[in-house]
């Protein structure tokens, strides 16, 4: 969604500025601009698209000073367009903003009434009228911004800029991420540490309600009652060159790639290799006596969830109910006692997922969660965090944060069953042996990549597509279809295999390709059956499986992809790599924006 940067510095700041912002496109957004102070004037540029639009403006018409905030906008109120896009502003003041103000209708109708102008359909410029009557009322700066906050309902993390003082920058939190960047002589904000990551490495994340006030040389925070406050200040351990895309053709590439190290260091910090047992390092409460496990989350990460309800009532015998967060947080759901609410999320600061996590606390479950991002919302408001070592994700399409996420919730599982009495040490050894093999078994599917790509050619004309999986694979086909509609725009749906006769089956022609995601197992004889059922209707069928599932039933389809024979246990990891390879070469042939797809934001910090 929507990013933010502000720098309060000694250079030029327009190209820091754009670097910054540079940083934060993964997030999602349709236009962009930046705001600097200019002999004390406050100055503007703002487009429409790409960031190369700002970016040309900039070089055309250039903008002067040392102080100056930026921002991406993911359009909420009001369409996108160069009079929509942030800095929102007047003589007086400049304002980017995250979130959304939801009483801004009603404060925009008092504003006007007031004698204010508006120029926008954001609910953005609210805050910049807000402020100036403030200001008009003669306060100071700080006054002015202390007394605004406190008419504003909603969502916000903002950054502000004051026409004459290019030496005070204010920045606010409340529902959306903020953090203070300490640098020497300058001071920035930045919406994640990602856009800080080469101007510093001292980060203090602001808390709710929290806003602060950068003058050159530091920061000063005050809590929601304005009281001052004292916020930690952090060494964070990213560095501006993690966010390259080295030789690769897109970040969503080299994610896939990275999947082998990144799942290697997670399984590495859970399970000890010698004696092949798992060993969570932040659990605060007894794994074998949680009455229910309720797990919340979005998107993909839900789909990991999905996963993992297979895993923890296989090997544990625990029960376990997964919802989609944005559906949990309104359904006002009993909660059992001694129950665990499990929130899992990449970016840590998905809304839905953080709301349900605050409902699950006020019904006194304990809260762990799955992040990426240690220092976000949902780490932060968890009283335990199992961390993804997949460092900084930047394709909007989740790749390695699942594939870490699954590592983590396997080695939980593991954990639950062994404190359940439902394994021995002998099964602990044996599951956790086939998860210290994924690295290298994930290295083997990713040489099936140029194959890939070829069957991916063959997507590129089709309108639609059915991805089939049973049991564990399951979730695996619907987040095969998610990645492929989300990064090709190709209509595509996920589905149980053996719910495909219960209405699917209608849509299944020679021009539907089918994706059967089907280990060798248990469950293959039955998936088999519905290859048949495809065939017999003309239906494409593009068979992910091993030698032996290729060996049995290969002939009936048009495509194979050969993965290695490996424990049903850890198949849902290795499975997912051709799924998203799939998903990743049919939009880079089809040429969409394989990064950013359209509409997409990074991280859903609004409802
Ligand atoms: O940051 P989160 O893991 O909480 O994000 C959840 C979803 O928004 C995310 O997984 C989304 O579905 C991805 N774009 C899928 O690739």
């Amino acid at each position: 969604m929507c990013g933010i940067i502000g720098i309060l510095g000694g250079k030029a700041v327009a190209p820091l500025l754009i670097d910054g912002l540079r940083r934060l496109e993964y997030r999602g957004y349709d236009s962009a601009g930046i705001a600097t102070l200019s002999n004390g004037a406050i100055d503007r540029r703002r487009s429409e698209g790409k960031l190369a639009n700002l970016a040309d403006l900039v070089d055309r018409d250039p903008i002067e000073g040392t102080i100056g905030i930026g921002h991406t906008r993911w359009a909420t109120h009001g369409r996108p367009s160069e009079a929509n896009a942030h800095p929102h502003a007047n003589e007086r003041v400049a304002v980017v903003h995250n979130g959304i103000i939801e009483n801004f209708q009603e404060l925009r109708r008092e504003l006007e009434a007031q004698g204010h102008v508006f120029e926008t359909e954001t609910d953005s410029e609210v805050i910049v009228h807000l402020i100036s009557e403030q200001l008009n009322q003669q306060k100071t700066p700080q006054d002015a911004v202390a007394a605004a906050l406190k008419r504003l309902e909603g969502a916000f993390a903002l950054a502000i800029l004051f026409a004459g003082r290019h030496d005070l920058m204010i920045g606010a939190r409340r529902g959306s991420p903020l953090a203070v960047g300490f640098g020497s002589g300058e001071m920035y904000l930045g919406s994640d540490a990602l856009a800080l990551a080469p101007l510093t490495d001292r980060i203090c994340y602001l808390e709710e309600g929290d806003w602060v006030v950068l003058d050159h040389g530091d920061a000063q925070v005050f809590d929601e009652t304005d009281q001052p406050v004292a916020r930690e200040v952090k060494q964070t351990a990213l560095s501006g060159a993690m966010i390259g895309k080295g030789q690769y053709r897109h970040f969503m590439q080299k994610e896939i790639y990275e999947q082998p190290a990144v799942i290697g260091d997670t399984l590495h910090s859970l399970i000890n290799p010698m004696s092949r047992t798992v060993e969570l390092p932040d659990v605060p409460l007894d794994l074998g006596k949680v009455s229910r496990f309720t797990c919340c989350a979005c998107g993909t990460a839900h789909y990991a969830t999905a996963v993992a309800k297979y895993w923890f009532e296989q090997i544990a015998r625990q029960p376990v109910e997964i919802d989609i967060a944005s559906e949990f947080r309104y359904r006002e759901a009993p909660m059992p006692e001694g129950g665990v609410g499990l929130f899992v999320s990449q970016s840590g600061e998905t809304i839905d997922t953080l709301s349900a996590l605050r409902y699950a606390k006020q019904q006194g479950q304990t809260i762990l969660s799955i992040v990426n991002v240690p220092e976000s919302a949902i780490a932060r408001e968890s009283d335990g965090v199992l961390p993804t070592l997949a460092g900084p994700e930047i394709g909007v399409a989740s790749t390695k944060a699942f594939t870490t996420q699954l590592a983590v919730l396997a080695c939980l599982a593991i954990a639950v069953g062994r404190a359940r009495g439902t394994i021995d040490g002998e099964q602990e050894a044996r599951l956790s042996q086939s998860l210290i093999e994924v690295p290298a078994r994930v290295t083997e599917v990713l040489q099936s990549d140029a194959a890939i790509k070829a069957i991916a050619a063959d997507l590129i004309y089709t309108r639609d597509v059915l991805y089939l999986g049973r049991g564990l694979l399951f979730p695996i086909a619907l987040e095969g279809a998610l990645k492929l509609k989300e990064l090709s725009y190709i209509h595509a749906e996920g589905y149980a295999a053996g719910e495909m006769k219960h209405g699917p089956i209608a849509l299944i022609d020679e021009d539907v390709p089918v994706i059967v995601c089907a280990p060798s197992g248990p469950l293959f004889e039955k998936t088999a059956g519905n290859v048949q059922e495809v065939r017999a209707r003309g239906g494409a069928v593009i068979l992910i499986s091993d030698r032996a599932g290729i060996e049995r039933i290969g002939e009936y389809a048009r495509h194979c992809i050969e993965m290695p024979a490996i424990d049903p246990f850890v198949a849902p990891i290795l499975y997912s790599i051709p799924v998203q390879l799939l998903a990743y070469h049919t939009a880079a042939q089809k040429g969409t924006d394989v990064d950013q797809p359209r509409n997409l934001a990074k991280s859903v910090t609004v409802e």
